[in-house]
């Protein structure tokens, strides 16, 4: 059985020593939990000083960006080989956050998910609708151009490098949910998206998971019910002790 992948985006909080503070104490509280992949999604400047205090845990590093050019005169950008050359496995790519307060897009996106994978970085990729779009029923069409998009070019060998997260826009941050039926509607979706474009095979392979306002509480029902293969967690994830209830509930997934 695949492993489920507990991500934690911890956004832009904490400062270096909170930071190392955090990873240690959950690090701590999941020692020997080796049946699930455990994240965690620090800021830049305290990458290496959590890759420093996870070595030897089993505590995986992700960044929540990348610049998709690998070098040059961009000023404040980041490069994959430089993120990777910390020690870092994962990226997230396209975030509801970027799209909305950087202008990303799904061209973009396609462009920083190739440089992960030529660099060696895992990519997990988000996607969602707006509120107004999943009021107006154009879930599927966005969700649809979403993934082509975002995967354009990105050859079937490498397809299970990606994970890709439903994130819906409505449900970061709110504590709105979907319900668990729609959630295993939009999995199917994202599955049969994949498989017409690369097969069924290369489509298993992918690990679709939920974002957006998880909690312990709920995560039951909008992640182990509808067969996600995990979450991306914000605010919770922020706080060591609820990190651990999801994680011991997506187990039994
Ligand atoms: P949230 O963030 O859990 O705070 O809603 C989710 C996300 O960043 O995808």
């Amino acid at each position: 059985m695949r492993k489920p992948l507990l991500a934690g985006n911890w956004k832009m909080n904490k400062t270096i020593d909170e930071s190392v503070a955090l990873v240690k104490e959950l690090a701590e509280k999941v020692k020997g939990v080796d049946d699930r992949d455990i994240l965690v999604c620090p800021t830049y400047p305290a990458l290496k000083p959590v890759a420093d205090a996870i070595a030897g845990t089993n505590i995986n590093l992700g960044a929540q960006n990348i610049f998709w050019e690998e070098k040059g005169a961009f000023t404040g950008e980041v490069t994959a080989p430089m993120i990777r050359n910390l020690g870092v496995e994962y990226s997230i790519i396209g975030h509801t956050e970027r799209r909305k307060y950087f202008g990303e897009t799904d061209e973009i996106a396609n462009l920083k998910i190739k440089s992960c994978l030529k660099n060696d970085l895992l990519p997990i990729y988000c996607i969602g609708e707006s509120k107004e779009e999943r009021e107006n029923g154009s879930t599927k069409k966005v969700v649809t151009s979403q993934i082509i998009e975002g995967l354009e070019g990105i050859p079937k060998l490498k397809l299970e490098k990606v994970s890709i997260v439903y994130d819906p826009i409505w449900a970061v941050g709110t504590d709105v949910l979907p319900t668990s039926d729609e959630m295993m509607g939009i999995r199917i979706l994202i599955k049969k998206i994949l498989a017409e474009k690369y097969g069924i095979k290369a489509a298993e392979k992918v690990k679709i998971l939920y974002g957006g306002s998880v909690k312990a509480k709920n995560v039951r029902q909008i992640c182990v019910e509808p067969g996600m293969d995990g979450v991306l967690v914000g605010r919770e994830s922020l706080i060591p002790s609820e990190l651990v209830k999801i994680a011991e509930i997506i187990d039994a997934n």
